[in-house]
């Protein structure tokens, strides 16, 4: 079918469209609806499409809402673009992947239905896996992956990772995260690979790369969300204004040219990589929230890197620029927001995106362009061809050879910082093992914030192995394995054929409520310490963390330390290295200081505990 006069007839309809002001009917239907051929340019679908719209459909475009806050009816009556899943914002009705399918296709029939049937692009967090589903993989959150440093490994997360999220219909990922962490006191820490660009960027694209791989699910393909842009790693303690926090979401220090080397280059190098959508950070600069920055988000961002996605706002962050709602809808698309998560209210910024365009502060032009950007991600991603679940991949979700892979990132992750007299490896043949520690047994401290919940949770939140079942399969069935999450044993674990491994961490958090002024263990972690430093001939501390704590005066007392971060749902990976099956890998992404004033980094005086770089291999 020639398409060239249809082309020109899109483009002649879209110069008259645009000298026609703000349209509020639609235009009569062309015979030939280019942008529903597949075999059409993009760019002359997205055109044929953009013509066709109204505003208030343009506008529906632009309008991201959480699954909770509307009905399917009222995504197709107000024409919403996207859907998303908050953490924690899995279907009412069950947590299981056929429930997710089922919630995503309710939105997306209630899409189809509309007038140009544009499909809704549903959006979450896989930041460590699709980890807000109930029996998908959860892999090590990224400070374990930054110590394991192992691109093609992460490249095959990211692929399997899509592969979950595709099966239930959610084709956008919010990740990965390539924030560079300056001060690890933050409660986002654990979601950044490392403190140094560089790092962050190569793993990055990594990831991104196995996301967005055209062969996982075709004729879809998934596509990720560098985040947060900019400088959100480089707040000062205290600045925030949100909650209690202090870090997350303050006021970014330095200047441009530190912006510019410390936090733009992933950015540039996901860009390069195919980053189809980068949102936008809470943070702000030189006293102006990033959202609001005309300079970051279109000038840097869009003009200097050639940005040409588009910029997701961040949850109600919109919201944060002006308490005038209108005033802040404004500011933000003009300084080059694109679509809105809202979360909740869509006809609040649906009337107040109007309202602006009516009275000229917002030109259809940026409305156009936002839309325009939109489109073309919904058209490269297969969502007009295939906009629904692909269910077919549901039985393949948390299968043995995708928990086999995160058990191998497990392993790499793995930091070993202290090893006296060679205590470790283990012997798989140990007489007594005595093991303490809350975080030895319980699969949602190993697994951090961002799982199952938001802020994650402890217990037996997900389907996995405990670090204590990984360790009791892989010593002999001659080795008596004794248990207390007190560090309170029956048996004598002075003995010299005894040796103590005490697993201790932080309980479960995300963002700013995990900003930590003391980066201290809980108290109930530090007496199951005491105790059994005071009762074990040799004590090897394994630590669950999302960062560095300051443990200073308690290592002298410990005769090994390994650094396992958040492994994530597959334990075993934990005892995979404790008893030599696999090698010492890791090595520290990102400084471990000696003391709180060594923080952020490159401040205060001395040495750090353990450099940036550092890992021991016995
Ligand atoms: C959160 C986070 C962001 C996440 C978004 C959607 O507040 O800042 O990283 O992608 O909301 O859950």
């Amino acid at each position: 079918m020639r398409l060239r006069p249809f082309i020109f007839l899109a483009a002649l309809l879209t110069v008259l469209s645009a000298c026609g002001g703000a349209r509020t009917t639609p235009l009569p239907t062309a015979t030939v609806e280019i942008y529903r051929d597949p075999a059409a340019a993009i760019a002359a679908r997205v055109e044929d499409l953009l013509q066709r719209m109204t505003l208030a459909e343009k506008i529906g475009q632009m309008t991201l809402i959480e699954k909770n806050s509307l009905t399917p009816d009222q995504v197709r009556e107000l024409a919403i673009g996207g859907v998303l899943s908050g953490g924690g914002g899995y279907p009412s009705t069950e947590n299981s992947p056929a429930a997710w399918a089922d919630m995503v296709n309710q939105f997306q029939r209630a899409a189809l239905s509309t007038r140009l049937g544009i499909p809704i692009i549903y959006g979450a967090d896989g930041v460590h896996g699709h980890n807000n589903l109930y029996g998908a993989v959860i892999f090590p959150h990224n400070i374990g992956l930054g110590a394991a440093n192992d691109p093609v490994l992460i490249e095959q997360i990211g692929r399997v990772t899509a592969l979950e999220m595709a099966a239930t219909g959610v084709f956008w990922n919010y990740a990965p995260a390539v924030m560079v962490p300056q001060d690890v006191r933050w409660g986002r820490t654990y979601e950044a690979y490392a403190e140094r660009p560089d790092h962050v960027a190569t793993l990055a694209v990594a990831f991104l790369r196995g996301l967005q791989a055209p062969d996982i699910a075709p004729p879809n393909r998934v596509i990720g969300t560098p985040k947060h842009y900019l400088g959100d790693g480089s707040t000062a303690w205290g600045s925030s204004t949100t909650d209690n926090y202090q870090l997350d979401q303050g006021e970014t220090f330095g200047d441009e040219a530190m912006l510019r080397a410390v936090h733009l280059p992933p950015y540039r190098a996901t860009i390069a990589a195919g980053a189809r959508v980068i949102m936008a950070s809470y943070s702000s600069w030189n006293g102006q929230k990033m959202h609001a920055s005309a300079y970051w988000l279109t000038d840097v961002l869009k003009g200097e890197l050639g940005f040409n996605g588009f910029v997701v706002s961040d949850w109600a962050a919109i919201d944060q620029i002006d308490s005038d709602y209108t005033r802040a809808v404004i500011t933000a698309i003009n300084a080059g927001v694109d679509m809105n998560m809202a979360p909740y209210d869509a006809r609040r910024f649906i009337d107040a995106l109007t309202q602006a365009v009516a009275s000229g502060a917002v030109s259809e032009a940026r409305i156009d362009d936002a839309v325009r950007r939109i489109l073309t991600v919904k058209f490269t991603m297969g969502l007009f061809e295939q906009p629904f679940a692909q269910t077919d991949l549901l039985a393949q979700i948390g299968n043995p050879a995708h928990r086999e892979l995160a058990r191998t990132a497990v392993a790499k992750s793995l930091v070993l910082l202290k090893n006296e007299d060679h205590v470790l490896p283990l012997p798989k043949d140990i007489a007594h093992l005595y093991i303490g520690g809350q975080a030895a047994n319980d699969l949602g401290i190993q697994s951090g914030g961002w799982t199952i919940e938001w802020q994650g949770r402890t217990g037996s939140i997900i389907p996995g192995t405990t670090i204590l079942a990984g360790i009791q399969a892989a010593v002999s069935p001659q080795t008596i394995v004794e248990y207390n999450q007190h560090g309170r044993f029956s048996g004598d674990p002075s003995a010299p054929d005894a040796v103590c491994i005490a697993v201790v961490g932080e309980l479960p958090y995300a963002e700013g409520r995990g900003d930590s002024a003391s980066l201290s263990l809980p108290p109930g972690e530090q007496r199951v310490l005491r105790r059994m430093e005071a009762a074990c001939a040799r004590l090897v501390v394994v630590l669950i963390a999302g960062r560095p704590l300051i443990i200073t005066g308690d290592l002298p007392n410990w005769d090994a330390l390994v650094a396992a971060w958040l492994p994530g749902s597959e334990g075993a990976g934990v005892a995979d290295v404790l008893f030599g099956d696999r090698p010492f890998h890791g090595r520290l992404p990102v400084t471990w200081p000696r003391s709180l004033d060594q923080l952020p980094l490159g401040t205060g005086a001395g040495e750090p505990l353990f450099p940036y770089g550092f890992g021991l291999t016995p």
